[in-house]
């Protein structure tokens, strides 16, 4: 079986981008391949996280994961920090990366920009954990969103040059994105990208968000003064509901505009708005019911953590052997 590897901070609760952008496939695939999925919380700590509600929003996301289809039996689910090898990995790598490299890394410097008070180092070679945590489990595909393709750019450069120095020993991944909802923008301004940490938070849903603010975002959703159901970039904001109502109903785009010809924005937003909250209510419910069984929680981190450290290390030791240091 191929393998797969992908992630996502515990920074915050799950947004409908997370879901549309990386989730949902990571559910289509689990079947077909071997997967890792991991809660990064060494990435989280790349901007200041409050120890407490670090450790409780890990658990939120495994729950989220679940609830979201993920299926434990099926899958390996683990929490980052518990496989130190991804720390000792990373190490290596960062000594095989170009701060070049680095420096041209849009995330960071949009990143470094809003937040001079916090620039620290681990948000810069950020990437290289990343790649540590991709090619530790040799992955051949990686699911996630548009906002991470520079970042899966720099893992298959860093695999391509330590196989070329050192030998074959790393799988070159690839990315794996999403047709329409690679980018699920903002509901505010779509012009940016959805984003949890959006001060505004008419800008994003969240997946264990309740029916009646779900439907409110929808409805105030920022949209244009045209006034016709049509799918173009020149109405951005119609065209990402467009995408979002398509996906979370499994009709294409030309479906979901199809029912709307003649109508006007608040018949398609009214409709739209139930549709997405019959879709999230299972998850919604099903997270809910995670969250009561701890210990069922806790089960699935640790197995996982163990089955995916039998991989990482494996992967580890021939690194080690490989760049010389004794056994
Ligand atoms: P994170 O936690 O920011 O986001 C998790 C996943 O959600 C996707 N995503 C989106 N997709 C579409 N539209 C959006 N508005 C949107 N917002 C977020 C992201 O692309 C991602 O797939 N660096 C990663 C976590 C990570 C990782 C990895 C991913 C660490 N190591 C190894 C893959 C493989 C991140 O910050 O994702």
């Amino acid at each position: 079986k191929k393998v797969i590897f992908s992630g996502v901070q515990p920074s915050g609760k799950m947004t409908l981008g997370n879901y549309l952008g990386a989730l949902r496939n990571w559910t289509k695939l689990q079947k077909d391949y071997e997967c890792f999925f991991s809660m990064v919380n060494m990435h989280a700590i790349t901007v200041p996280q409050d120890p407490k509600v670090l450790r409780r929003q890990t658990i939120e996301l495994l729950a989220q994961f679940i609830a979201c289809g993920i299926e434990p039996d099926l899958n390996t689910i683990f929490v980052q920090s518990h496989v130190h090898e991804h720390a000792e990995l990373n190490w290596v790598l960062c000594t095989t990366t170009y701060m070049g490299e680095l420096n041209r890394m849009t995330q960071y410097k949009d990143k470094s920009q809003k937040s001079e008070a916090n620039l620290n180092a681990g948000l810069f070679t950020y990437p290289v954990l990343m790649a540590a945590d991709i090619l530790l489990y040799q992955a051949d595909l990686v699911p996630v969103g548009d906002d991470q393709k520079q970042h899966l750019e720099l893992a298959r450069d860093l695999a391509t040059r330590f196989n070329n120095r050192f030998g074959d020993t790393f799988v070159v991944p690839e990315g794996y994105y999403p047709k329409e909802t690679a980018r699920v923008m903002s509901l505010q301004d779509p012009t940016k990208k959805m984003s949890k940490s959006d001060s505004n938070p008419k800008g994003f849903i969240l997946l264990a968000e309740d029916a009646d603010s779900t439907a409110k975002k929808i409805k105030s959703a920022v949209t244009d003064s045209v006034g016709i159901v049509r799918y173009t970039d020149e109405q951005p904001g119609l065209k990402n509901l467009i995408n979002i109502y398509s996906a979370m109903t499994d009709k294409s785009v030309e479906e979901v505009v199809a029912m709307y010809e003649g109508k006007g924005y608040g018949a398609f937003k009214g409709e739209m708005a139930e549709a997405v909250v019959e879709t999230l209510r299972p998850i919604r419910e099903k997270y809910a019911y995670l969250l009561d069984n701890q210990d069922y929680l806790e089960k699935i981190y640790r197995s996982g953590a163990e089955k995916a450290q039998l991989v990482a290390a494996k992967t580890l030791a021939d690194v080690y052997d490989k760049i010389g240091f004794i056994r």
